[in-house]
């Protein structure tokens, strides 16, 4: 099978039906998560969202992850890296004065910048319709890594949730992260995009392993299955491992959430979306190896360890 067939094969398995619902339906997903919040952390876990497609829930995903970590005690900010359209605002209900554009400008520091919104979530906000922060070239992407190094005190999870497609900003933030999050639902175009993302983070950046969290199924077996589909090609055309990582389902009280500009693990902590929010923010909790390639590329904190005392979790 040549490169071309397996992504035929891909599409091809798109019209397979999901296999019956597997496991435990959503609401039985999450009791009892987050338990006793470690004081401290040796570093700070850098967390790429993205995914390739436009649309498959890569800023809800972060914005709610981030507020269900928040929630539970950690120290979360979440950058939004979507530069020239930005929406981790708008879907918080704040209104950033200032944003990246005005960091580059060597008007403000990164400090400065961070917002506080939901569940005690900070937000570092991009700007929005200015055609300069859509295309932001790889120095300017890098002083905004390198702008993290500067904060006083960094936090203990860093979520970076990014534009769609490929471009320089979606693969250097991608790649100066630990772990990258390949948001996957279930259409045909979302598993070819994030398999081309795959193949670029692999073959031009050196990524050996990325999770992949399925996001609007109905239930765990379908989420399996994409993953499936995903693993299966990548497995055999790409250098690299794509881990199941988790599964959100679509649930309408994640979008009536959005729509008030608030967290669902804050509006309705019981719902379906919430309780799997929450098993999500658990299991990323444990992610303790990180899967950042050992190159010499830019990242966000360069390893440095947090200043904070006491032993490493
Ligand atoms: N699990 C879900 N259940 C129901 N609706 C969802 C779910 N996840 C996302 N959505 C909805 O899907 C739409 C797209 O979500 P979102 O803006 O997060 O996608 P995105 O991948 O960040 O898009 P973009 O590529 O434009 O940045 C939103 O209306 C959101 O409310
Ligand atoms: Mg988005």
């Amino acid at each position: 099978m040549n490169q071309a067939s397996g992504l035929t094969q891909l599409l091809a398995a798109m019209v397979v039906p999901p296999t019956p619902t597997q496991a435990s339906a959503a609401g039985h997903q999450a009791d009892g998560l987050l338990t006793a919040v470690p004081t401290t952390r040796r570093h700070c876990q850098t967390i790429a969202v993205t995914g390739g497609k436009g649309g498959v829930g890569k800023s809800t995903l972060a914005v709610n992850l981030g507020a269900a970590l928040a929630s539970a005690g950690r120290e979360v900010m979440l950058l939004d890296a979507d530069t020239g359209l930005a929406n981790v605002d708008v879907m918080l209900g704040l209104s950033p004065i200032r944003h990246i554009g005005h960091l580059l400008d060597g008007e403000c520091s990164l400090e400065s910048l961070v917002m506080p919104a939901a569940c005690g979530l900070q937000v570092v906000p991009a700007g929005s319709g200015a055609r300069r922060l859509a295309q932001l070239d790889s120095n300017q992407l890098a002083t905004i890594i390198r702008a993290f190094d500067e904060l006083p005190r960094p936090p203990e999870f860093l979520l970076v949730d990014t534009a769609a497609g490929l471009s320089d900003s979606v693969t250097m933030f991608a790649a100066a992260v630990d772990d990258v999050v390949l948001v996957v639902c279930d259409e045909p175009a979302s598993l070819t995009d994030a398999y081309g993302l795959a193949k670029v983070l692999s073959r031009d950046f050196g990524v050996r392993r990325l999770r992949m969290v399925a996001n609007m199924v109905r239930n765990e077996g379908e989420a399996r299955l994409l993953h499936q589909k995903l693993a299966r090609v990548s497995d055999r055309f790409l250098d690299l491992v794509i881990e199941f990582s988790g599964w959100v389902p679509h649930d309408e009280r994640l979008r009536q959430a959005i729509r008030r500009q608030a967290a669902v693990v804050e509006l309705w902590p019981s719902s379906p979306s919430a309780r799997a929010l929450k098993k999500l923010a658990e299991s990323v909790d444990k992610w303790v190896e990180p899967g950042r390639a050992g190159l010499d590329r830019i990242s966000f904190f360069g390893g440095r360890a947090v200043p904070a005392g006491g032993p490493p979790r």
